[in-house]
């Protein structure tokens, strides 16, 4: 068994500053270090890439900043994804990402995730979650099967921008705790 603590990127699919999905991430955060995850959140940046474009891999090698965001899912054992819901699907930001990083040698393969979202509608991304495992299966991640949805997302924080209700909150922590805990199991190994 390895012995490092479990190492896990969270990250939001939106490039918004004031978004709502970066907001409650850091529940998920706060959940998955109290389970013993040494975990990094990644800014928007990260998502700022080219679309994908066949022509820009030229034997093997991707442009600059895709191969940093392929490095980077390479090296970690799970994902936090907070998963907006754009047209009852995940963001494109998110797809992209998502498509670069499965493009041979496929960089997702035998990771473990779990995703949540918010959104100002009543479904709190019901859908774009669906989606999201979808898209997940086919290169091979491991989700986690529960999943958080935070609807009515105008009136979901208090001015200080902490969730009001506190159920959310503790799910959202106990995700982050669950995500840590499979791949602590080794569910994704083999
Ligand atoms: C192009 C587009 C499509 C959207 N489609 C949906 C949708 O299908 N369902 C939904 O609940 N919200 C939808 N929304 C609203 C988003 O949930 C909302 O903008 C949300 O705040 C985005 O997440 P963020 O705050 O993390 O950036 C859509 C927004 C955009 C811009």
């Amino acid at each position: 068994m390895d012995e490092r603590p479990p190492r896990i990127l969270a990250l939001a699919g939106s490039l918004r500053k004031a978004s709502f999905n970066r907001k409650i991430l850091r529940y998920a955060i706060e959940g998955a270090r109290a389970a013993g995850g040494k975990v990094e959140e990644l800014g928007p940046e990260w998502l700022r890439l080219p679309l994908y474009d066949g022509d820009l891999e030229v034997s093997g090698r991707f442009p600059d900043d895709v191969e940093t965001w392929r490095r980077k899912i390479l090296e970690c054992d799970g994902l936090l994804i907070a998963s907006p819901e754009y047209n009852h699907g995940i963001s494109g930001v998110l797809k992209n990402a998502i498509d670069w990083g499965s493009r041979p040698p496929n960089v997702f393969s035998g990771k473990v995730a779990a995703s949540f979202g918010i959104t100002p509608g009543a479904q709190g991304t019901a859908r774009s979650q669906m989606n999201l495992r979808v898209c997940l299966a086919a290169i091979n991640v491991w989700v986690v099967p529960k999943t958080v949805l935070v609807p009515h997302a105008r009136e979901a924080f208090d001015d200080a921008g902490n969730l009001r209700n506190e159920r959310q909150i503790q799910e959202l922590i106990a995700l982050g705790g669950a995500l840590v805990a499979a791949v602590l199991s080794g569910v994704a190994r083999g």
